[in-house]
């Protein structure tokens, strides 16, 4: 699904950039190459990283 028409990112894009350390859509975007245009997109981008990073939180909570 895509979450940034603009940039024309992908929640699959997003979550990756996520998992890559970026705590904020503008910095998943610069990790993408591109940055927020209209900002339309940035809440719901939020939402996806926070559970993305909670998820990842749990994983490696659950391997120690
Ligand atoms: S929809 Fe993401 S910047 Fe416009």
């Amino acid at each position: 699904m895509i979450v940034c028409i603009c940039n024309a990112i992908d929640e699959d894009e997003l979550r990756t950039a996520a998992r890559a350390g970026a705590p904020c859509p503008r910095s998943a975007y610069a990790h993408l190459g591109c940055e927020a245009q209209c900002g339309t997109c940035l809440c719901f981008a939020q939402e996806i990283i926070e559970k993305e990073r909670a998820a990842l939180l749990r994983v490696d909570s659950q391997a120690a």
